[in-house]
């Protein structure tokens, strides 16, 4: 079966939104919600349909340059639906006020924020929270956070971004869960369910809106909103389900993205929106647009701003974020016959129900509540679940003879530009976090030290030697202090202190602003002037530990040969410094394993373990071969491939069995293996089970994550972990789009990484 055509597809399925496209189930709830909205809608004048279209920012733009004004008028005027970045229920519930008292037909507003990891109480960056492979500890993250976030006047969080990612050159890559399609769907549902609970009308529940619709995270070269090009089969097996799982969930919105998606930027795509989210998959929430995305349609050089609001309007947004292109064009369009009334309707409908369901029709103030803020923001459980959540997705990327954990005993160098930095713990899209109150490391392992050890710190090295490059890389409030002395004089400061010390800690890579929005990088090293910094250390013979702080993959392949541990602890949130301190001296074994691919070097990229085999693969084990798929220079191999970490202790993986050799559909095979800690302390492992098709109608990866597991094991404990193998786990979209498992020959590969496993097989008829 050939591919159909982007375009075919787009022309069988295309048709514009009605109302009846967008029916809901019939409960008494949706009636009741029904008869209100319609009661509602037959009150409003096209004029304030229209305003209920426009979300502005409460006036402190966080991530463009456009600051919505005169937004008190233009809520008495009637033309606001939502807010967001507005914060605190003192300000929110002056807003609300002025809707419910002073606008004609007293709507209420929607309160909006990027509530991404956390809100005051400030998780790991999504990347990091990923590595924790631990669904339940991330959906209270989630959960946390809508409880800190309604306490504050928030109703609505545009999280979680589900964006799959190949390529650490895109630096929201730190705002995602990596590069896998069922870790990635499992996480979105985690989420979702985290921010929305049970019912969404409760005081305490955030709507979740589901980013960036679609696709944002193939941007080409990895060049933020660059454009995306890709096939469907790549689209409906890889990048498209975690979206889908997310509304399965019952996520309430949705937002477009900013890039072009195969010359339709997803903000007018019509298929995106309508073909696709509507009818195929059903959804019946609200669409929102990302930051002045209808305005940059006038970039992408689809018209000007009443044509390109009409477009995206038509093809499914329903409202529009910040740029006010409803606002000022909507009523022209339909004057002259661009746009349906018809479709301003549905529009509006749907943010009304947003408002409904989140019950602030009910009571517009019931997230507006002083003592709630009070008591709930920040409480020591919440950090508590901060600290562990970090500490589980710390990644122990090398610990050569057991260099750490550090004892509690004699004198520790602490250098580099990131050890003494408590802007830079919470990490990108922390917008609510506390930055002045956040711990340097160097103050978190002061508190953990005790009186045995000694910690002398210094700078060592800037952050980057580029002045500007440095100012571009530490933005919204993340300053890292410049030495303007010679290079080689902080350096030596640095030596002297390392000579002095048992063992040197070493806390160096990236600031948290050198990766998310607009931080894409084609370097993706340490900096240079770091990495001289690191060579000098090593020079004194100390032990050195690199405490690497990311938000992205980098190739670490210098320090991989050269440095004997490196822990890979990205940007923690709050209670990074403490939990740093936790895992360097033992108190925790760390346990986080990597959800995106490390390469050798930047010219592997995109490099991700569940590729196609190619008609030319290189042998196993093989590093080159003349007309072989492979680079002259460097071997396929990654650095550290997908799922890979250490602990403190080891493990064994033996036994691995299937209960029997095939099976049919409506049936399933159990695939079990034993685990084994064969070392010292207690630790926990992340349980991998991969799954190849060996014979497809189309070609397939040659491993694809299909289940895992975190165990706890004691020294020297032994547990056997089963997975339960389903047809669904066989499916796949073939190139007509079905979705079905093909009857032949599969492979099982166990293990604690994508690499090293065991593997077995079995047919499914
Ligand atoms: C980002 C979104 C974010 C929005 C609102 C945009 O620049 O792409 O992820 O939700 O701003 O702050």
């Amino acid at each position: 079966m050939k591919f159909l055509p982007l375009f075919c597809l787009t022309l069988l399925l295309s048709f514009q939104i009605g109302s009846a496209q967008l029916k809901k189930a019939s409960t008494p709830a949706n009636k009741k919600m029904d008869v209100f909205i319609d009661d509602l809608l037959s009150k409003m004048t096209l004029d304030e349909k229209i305003g209920q279209l426009n979300l502005l920012t409460g006036g402190e733009a966080t991530t463009g340059s456009v600051v919505s004004k005169d937004v008190e008028n233009k809520i008495r005027n009637g033309q606001v639906g939502g807010i967001f970045s507005l914060t605190t229920p003192a300000r929110i519930r002056k807003a609300q006020h002025t809707a419910v008292t002073q606008s004609r037909l007293k709507i209420p507003i929607i309160f909006g924020q990027d509530v991404i990891h956390g809100y005051k109480t400030t998780f790991p960056i999504p990347l990091a929270l990923s590595g924790t492979w631990d669904m339940a500890l991330i959906q209270e993250t989630a959960r946390i956070a809508a409880v800190e976030a309604t306490a504050d006047g928030i109703n609505w969080t545009f999280s979680p971004m589900v964006d799959i990612s190949r390529d650490p050159r895109w630096g929201r890559m730190s705002e995602g869960s990596g590069e896998d399609t069922y870790l990635g769907s499992q996480i979105a549902r985690a989420m979702v369910k985290g921010y929305q609970g049970d019912n969404l009308s409760k005081y305490n529940t955030l709507m979740a809106c589901v980013k960036h619709f679609a696709l944002y995270g193939a941007a080409e070269a990895g060049r933020d909103y660059n454009t995306t090009d890709m096939s469907l089969d790549r689209m409906y097996n890889e990048y498209l389900p975690p979206y889908k799982a997310a509304l399965d969930a019952g996520a309430g919105s949705v937002m477009t993205s900013f890039n072009d998606i195969n010359g339709v930027p997803a903000t007018a795509n019509n298929w995106l929106m309508t073909d696709l989210l509507r009818k195929q998959w059903g959804f019946d929430g609200l669409v929102v647009t990302d930051y002045t995305a209808v305005n940059e349609l006038i970039d992408h050089g689809l018209g000007d701003l009443q044509t390109v609001s009409a477009l995206s309007l038509n093809a499914g947004v329903d409202m529009d974020m910040v740029g006010e292109g409803f606002l000022t064009t909507l009523k022209k369009s339909v004057e002259q016959g661009k746009v349906k009334q018809g479709r301003i309707d549905d529009a509006c409908r749907l943010v009304l129900e947003a408002k409904y369901k989140l019950g602030l029709f009910e009571d517009p103030f019931r997230y507006c509540n002083e003592e709630r803020a009070k008591k709930e923001i920040l409480k020591p459980e919440h950090l508590a679940v901060a600290r562990k959540a970090a500490t589980e997705s710390f990644v122990l990327l090398k610990n050569a003879d057991q260099t750490l954990p550090l004892t509690k005993k004699g004198t520790i160098a602490l250098i580099g530009p990131l050890a003494n930095s408590g802007v830079n713990m919470p990490g990108t899209w922390s917008v609510n976090s506390d930055l002045a109150n956040t711990k340097s490391l160097l103050q978190g392992m002061q508190a953990a030290a005790g009186k045995e050890v000694k910690i002398l710190h210094s700078l060592g090295s800037n952050l980057l030697a580029d002045a500007q490059y440095q100012e571009r890389a530490t933005m919204f409030g993340r300053e890292i202090p410049r030495d303007n002395r010679p290079e080689q004089e902080i350096i030596a400061e640095a030596v002297k202190l390392a000579e002095q010390a048992d063992v040197v800690v070493a806390a160096l890579g990236e600031s948290s602003e050198m990766s998310g929005e607009s931080s894409s990088r084609t370097d993706l090293e340490i900096p240079k002037v770091q990495r001289n910094l690191l060579e000098a250390l090593l020079k004194t013979g100390k032990p050195v530990v690199l405490v690497l702080f990311t938000g992205r993959p980098l190739a670490l392949t210098w320090e991989a040969e050269h440095v004997p541990a490196i822990l890979n602890v990205w940007f923690g949130g709050t209670e990074a410094a403490n939990a740093i301190a936790d895992v360097l001296f033992g108190k925790v074994n760390p346990s986080g394993k990597l959800t995106a691919t490390f390469p050798q070097n930047v010219g592997q990229v995109p490099l991700y373990y569940a590729h196609k085999n190619t008609g030319r693969p290189l042998a196993d084990g093989a590093w080159f071969s003349k007309f072989r798929s492979n680079y002259l220079d460097v071997s396929n191999d990654p650095l550290y491939p997908f799922g890979y970490g250490l602990s403190y202790t080891t493990f064994s993986y033996s036994d691995l069995k299937l209960n029997t050799d095939s099976f049919k559909s409506g049936e399933t095979i159990t695939a079990s293996i034993t685990v084994k800690n064969t070392g010292l302390v207690e630790g926990k492992e992340v349980v991998q089970l991969y799954i190849r098709d060996l014979v497809g109608s189309s070609t397939r990866p040659v491993k694809e994550l299909k289940g895992f597991q975190k165990i706890n094991l004691k020294p020297g404990e032994v547990k056997t972990v089963n997975f339960t193998i389903k047809e669904s786990d066989l499916k796949f979209y073939n190139t007509a789009l079905e979705f079905l498992a093909e009857p032949g020959d599969f492979k099982v590969f166990i293990g604690g990484n994508s690499r090293d496993v065991m593997e077995t097989g079995f047919s499914f008829y």
